[in-house]
């Protein structure tokens, strides 16, 4: 357990070792976190959990380090299983602790546990006293479940945001002013990319309400990745601007070619378009990585997708992509399409 402000404590695990989050969907070439957080005042509060197969060790620590019967109470912020992986170990121990959670999150709670837990449904302004300090419930729903929430302690001024804010990325260090600075927001923008790109409405209308909630925020504390503590609203400035139909101006020619015809076309039309003044990143899909894919897609304006024609249609590796774009429901960005004819020409 490391203190990292009056009260507050980092009780999570680093994952040096994942290199596929989400199932094989998302690559975290630097590992992850899965950040758990104890408020200790007159009550001890626990805030979120780790991902299952962490549960043991994180149950051994905190029965070392505070006790599982001190634990006056658990919130969970978000019931996605790399968070709430461990609550069912926990709650075995501690079953008649009340549990702090959403609306939604105690039907997902109920669904994903089947356990009879203490559960209290709290909203937006709703708060629980600890002695000094204040846990203050801010609901963040599409952030990016139903059921997501953030905790703010009142009094540390902390803002425990939970998803938003945060990155895959294990560091030696626990606090944003300790790391590579580009590191750290190569991994922020893929997150932001890959993960909450389609509810960029539901963001930028989220930063605005807790603005008018003027609560000092003094650290942000996410539960993947590095802790803002040096001038944490950073990280939500940059929410905003990439909530607003981000791109950087520039253009990525991404192709997948059997025998080099398409190559030759992604090669042109980047010539072309540097020679009108646009840089244009060209990437072969197939021998690239999907996750990274998607954050240069995410930076770009122009789009411009090649691909061979096979039985009537296009390579996997550019339909497995076109499928993720799709999803992301990308905006303010003009696309385009290109590819070679085999003898029939779908793939346009
Ligand atoms: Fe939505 Fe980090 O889980």
């Amino acid at each position: 357990m490391i203190k990292i402000k009056d009260s507050v404590y980092w009780v999570g695990v680093k994952d040096w070792e994942i290199r596929r989050f989400h199932g094989e969907e998302y690559t975290t070439h630097r590992g992850s976190t899965y950040n758990s957080y104890l408020i200790m005042d007159k009550k001890t509060v626990l805030v979120d959990t780790v991902w299952t197969p962490f549960h043991e060790g994180f149950l051994e620590d905190l029965e070392k380090d505070i006790g599982l019967g001190n634990i006056s109470a658990v919130v969970v912020n978000h019931t996605e299983q790399d968070h709430a992986g461990s609550l069912a170990y926990l709650m075995e121990k501690i079953p008649e602790t009340p549990i702090y959670c959403t609306k939604n999150g105690a039907m997902m709670i109920k669904k994903h546990f089947h356990k009879d837990w203490n559960l209290n449904v709290v909203k937006t302004g709703d708060s629980v006293d600890l002695g000094d300090n204040r846990l203050i419930f801010v609901e963040t729903p599409m952030l990016h479940w139903p059921d997501n929430m953030a905790t703010y302690v009142s009094g540390a001024n902390v803002l425990l945001s939970n998803d938003a804010f945060g990155q895959h990325y294990a560091s030696p260090y626990l606090f944003n002013d300790q790391v590579d600075q580009g590191e750290l927001f190569q991994e922020a923008m893929k997150y932001y990319a890959n993960i909450l790109t389609p509810f960029s409405k539901f963001v930028k209308a989220k930063i605005k309400e807790i603005a008018g909630l003027n609560l000092p925020i003094e650290m942000i504390c996410p539960s993947h990745g590095i802790i803002w503590r040096e001038n944490p609203m950073q990280i939500v400035e940059k929410y905003d601007q990439w909530a607003g139909d981000y791109n950087e101006g520039t253009a990525i020619v991404l192709y997948d070619s059997m025998w080099g015809a398409t190559k030759k076309m992604a090669l042109a039309i980047a010539r072309g378009l540097g020679s009108r003044g646009v840089g244009a990143r060209v990437f072969n899909i197939g021998k690239c990585d999907r996750n990274d894919l998607i954050t240069d897609i995410f930076r770009s304006r122009g789009v411009i997708i090649g691909s061979s024609t096979i039985n009537k249609g296009i390579l996997s590796s550019t339909a497995a992509l076109l499928e993720v774009i799709k999803g992301l429901q990308f905006k303010n960005k003009i696309a385009a399409s290109f590819g070679s004819y085999g003898w029939s020409g779908e793939s346009i």
